[in-house]
């Protein structure tokens, strides 16, 4: 069977579209002379009358690494939603740099524009190998069964095999994604973002349910990829933030509770009360 095969037996619909999506232009131009890739003011999203977020603040410079943490219902995931452009708050504003308005955009032109985003669900195509699913994430403005069957650029080849080290998967390169383990499948994920060379990546929860050594490669990939990427990471794995974090914000009842090291935070007699102490 070709791979084509393969991905017609298995393929989602909405999966494959979005890969066909062009890529919008804007992604190139964000400004970030100011320091900010994210600017996150005053953003409040209700749920029946519930503040998931309630003038949320939340500044993320480019290429930072940062960890959200938070007790469950804090807003981790509205934030994120709200970001990616799934939720559109009640109130606020979010931008891309110093121009760009996420809240005038569709979802799926947020995600082509440069904002990844990791789901805790991998969404990898379980029938083609490890290099498939990169090849076929690389399909930007190509129709994707096109990318399938045609050869890669020198200049795409060398970024697959580049994300292949990253995720640590080269040895596993040729063999169907469905074979490999948990932690594996998630970082098949996490390359596939990268092979579209996002400027910011989201992942929530990216080591649930991983074994110790998964969590520690998870934590040299993440930790690497700053300075590249800008890197949001939400965990309530306090051994891996600690591990990964610079800067750490903890998010409670859809605002800002406490910034800044991890020592500080994990200090702070308020974090303490509501979700270090539990
Ligand atoms: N679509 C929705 N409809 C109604 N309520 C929602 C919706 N999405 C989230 N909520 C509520 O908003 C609050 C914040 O949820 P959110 O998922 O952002 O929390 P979280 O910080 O990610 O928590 P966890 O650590 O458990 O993942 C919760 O009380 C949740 O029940
Ligand atoms: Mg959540």
């Amino acid at each position: 069977m070709t791979p084509l095969d393969r991905l017609r037996e298995t393929w989602r619909r909405d999966q494959i579209f979005d890969f066909m999506l062009p890529k919008p232009e804007f992604g190139k131009a964000v400004d970030t002379s100011h320091g900010p890739i994210l600017y996150v003011e005053d953003v409040s999203v209700s749920f029946d009358g519930f503040k998931a977020l309630n003038n949320l603040n939340l500044y993320i410079d480019d290429g930072e690494l940062r960890c959200i943490i938070g007790p469950n219902g804090a807003g981790k995931t509205t934030m994120m939603d709200v970001i990616t452009g799934k939720t559109r708050p009640d109130t606020g504003s979010v931008y891309f740099g110093q121009r760009i308005d996420l809240l005038k955009l569709p979802e799926h032109e947020i995600a082509r524009g440069g904002i990844g985003r990791k789901f805790q669900k991998p969404t990898i195509f379980e029938a083609l190998s490890v290099f498939e699913n990169l090849e076929l994430a690389t399909a930007s403005d190509k129709h994707v069964w096109y990318t399938l069957n045609h050869d890669l650029s020198a200049e795409q080849r060398d970024r697959l095999d580049e994300v292949l080290t990253l995720i640590g998967l080269t040895p596993q390169a040729h063999q169907d994604a469905g074979a490999l383990s948990h932690g594996q499948k998630q970082w098949l994920e996490i390359g596939m973002l990268l092979v579209q060379n996002p400027r910011v990546l989201l992942v929530d929860e990216p080591v649930a349910g991983m074994t110790g050594e998964e969590v520690e490669h998870t934590a040299r990939l993440l930790t690497s990829l700053a300075g590249r990427h800008s890197v949001i990471v939400v965990e309530h794995d306090m051994a891996f933030v600690r591990s990964i974090a610079r800067k750490v914000t903890v998010l409670h009842q859809g605002s800002v509770l406490a910034e800044g090291s991890m020592d500080q935070v994990q200090n702070d007699p308020r974090v303490i009360e509501v979700y270090l102490g539990e």
